[in-house]
């Protein structure tokens, strides 16, 4: 079976102007499983100006239609749940179990959710002073640039479409070179859906050359981008130079924090849980475990003891594995150079892991082990940096002030779960922690109805929550006379 997908613009799937394809590997087996075109500048530039030609119509169709066709599409999900799991897993590696549980259960429930905003999307009357009328009215942009990553295609694709289609957008999506099947998937399933030509279209292609160009496009009105924070700093750039809004998530370096009074069990498999998911490749990862020096060493045999009884490192087309290969090669160099470069400092102590494992049957050489480093001082590089692969780095501390200012002591603020028992301490240090998203005695909750988004360069924008939708439009204010 191989996977093939072209270019989606204004309703026909067709190969890149160039005839170029990009190779979609299976990072479990290395076997390539399908094909992709490659955008050229040409390419973009067709998508834009079929999204732009779309827009004035979308824009005029009422609310609920536009949800209609949401309802659809998210009916259709439902239908090739299984097919998808296996697309997804198949080109990104993540378990299974998790692209049916995780994955293949939201994308149905977010796209009925942001359908669901049809109709709700109101504008106010405001008192002004004098013998007027004043009103505002939310209304579309135009054309949306969706520039997503690979670590959760299908969910990523569908956060940046749906709430903007259903505002009244039309939307170009500019998937991940690493694993742009499932996107695709969704658009070609989209066209089945019957969205009118021309409201989504997808570029696959790489970042430099498709992403670079559809931000350059002058026709697109607004970029809402995820990935890392080199890339969203060079979108938001290229942006002001357009003077066009963005939103950024950027991913992070967040924190698990277990006070001395936190129930250990759960706040060990939370802990587990939040930097072992998804290979560690999560923005919301959590990668340094800030952990009370009292509980130090139970927590961390407890730790060590769910890697070695619930790890399996193994196909992830098998139900039975909880560890997938990373991504790509360029991954497995980034992340193993952040563990080399820390076992050469010095940096702390490693523990457990630090190395690929090869994988019985299986020619891929991406399966990285379970990595915990501990006693790491906060300032170095692997406490500091993203590494987006699973990549533990411990951290003692004696006191609540020193917990959260290890916390905040990162560039990133995307999330941060702490354990405890005390509600007052959990409340106070919630208050504390300049991240977008806390979690309190959990890891990892999100949800279609909740604001997601990042603190210092974690990004700014929220997506999900029905805050989207004052990302997705503006507002017009109109004044009338009653004299
Ligand atoms: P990236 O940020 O370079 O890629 C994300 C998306 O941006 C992809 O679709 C890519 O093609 C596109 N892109 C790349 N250059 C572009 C440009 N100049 N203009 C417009 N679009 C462009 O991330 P990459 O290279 O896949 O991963 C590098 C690191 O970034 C990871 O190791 C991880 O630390 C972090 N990352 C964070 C993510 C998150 O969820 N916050 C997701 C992916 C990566
Ligand atoms: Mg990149």
């Amino acid at each position: 079976m191989s996977y093939d997908y072209g270019l989606f613009i204004g309703g026909e799937e067709r190969p890149a102007q160039s005839g170029a394809v990009i190779d979609v590997r299976n990072p479990a087996t290395g076997e390539v499983i399908g094909q992709v075109a490659d955008a050229g500048p040409e390419d973009v530039a067709a998508a834009v100006a079929a999204a732009a030609g779309a827009a004035e119509a979308w824009a005029g169709t009422s609310q609920a239609r536009r949800a209609g066709y949401l309802y659809d599409l998210a009916a259709l999900i439902t239908e090739r749940a299984g097919e998808l799991a296996t697309i997804e897993t198949s080109d990104m590696g993540k378990p299974i179990t998790v692209s049916k549980k995780v994955d293949l259960r939201s994308a149905p429930e977010a796209v009925e959710y942001f359908a669901g905003m049809a109709g709700k999307i109101e504008g106010r009357t405001v008192p002004v002073p004098g013998r007027f009328l004043n009103y505002t009215v939310r209304e579309p942009y135009g054309v949306v640039a969706g520039i997503i990553p690979w670590n959760y295609p299908l969910l990523q694709a569908i956060w940046k479409i749906a709430p903007a289609v259903v505002a009244g957008n039309t939307v170009v999506l500019k998937p991940a070179e690493q694993a742009p099947l499932s996107p695709l998937a969704l658009v070609r399933l989209a066209q089945e859906a019957g969205l009118p030509p021309g409201v989504v279209n997808a570029v696959p292609g790489y970042g430099e050359v498709a992403g670079a160009a559809l931000c350059a496009e002058p026709d697109v009105a607004l970029i809402a981008f995820t990935g890392s924070v080199e890339t969203g700093a060079a979108v938001q750039a290229a942006a002001a130079q357009r003077v066009v809004p963005v939103t950024l998530e950027l991913g992070g370096k967040s924190p698990t924090i277990v006070f001395e009074d936190a129930d250990l069990r759960s706040a060990i498999a939370m802990a587990y849980a939040a930097i072992f998911t998804n290979q560690g490749e999560v923005c919301t990862a959590g990668s340094r475990l800030l952990v009370h020096e009292s509980r130090h060493d139970e927590v961390l045999a407890g730790l060590l003891a769910m890697i070695g009884e619930k790890t399996v490192i193994g196909d992830p087309l098998d139900p039975a594995t909880t560890l997938g290969p990373l991504v790509d090669d360029e991954q497995l160099r980034r992340v193993q150079g952040f563990v080399d470069r820390a076992r050469e400092a010095g940096t702390g102590e490693l523990v457990t892991g630090g190395s690929t494992r090869k994988v019985e049957g299986l020619a891929s050489d991406l399966f990285f082990e379970p990595t915990v480093f501990d006693h790491v001082p906060a300032d170095s590089e692997i406490a500091q940096q993203e590494v987006f692969g699973p990549v533990l780095c411990v951290l003692p501390f004696s006191s609540e002030d020193e917990a959260v200012e290890l916390a905040n002591g990162v560039r990133y603020g995307l999330a941060a779960s702490v354990h405890t028992r005390d509600v007052g301490r959990a409340h106070r240090v919630a208050s504390r922690l300049r991240a977008g998203n806390v979690w309190i005695n959990s890891w990892g909750n999100v949800h279609s109805a909740s604001p997601y988004g990042g603190y210092k360069m974690s990004g700014h924008g929220r997506e999900m929550g029905f805050a989207i939708m004052d990302a997705v439009t503006q507002e017009k204010s109109v004044w009338v006379s009653m004299r």
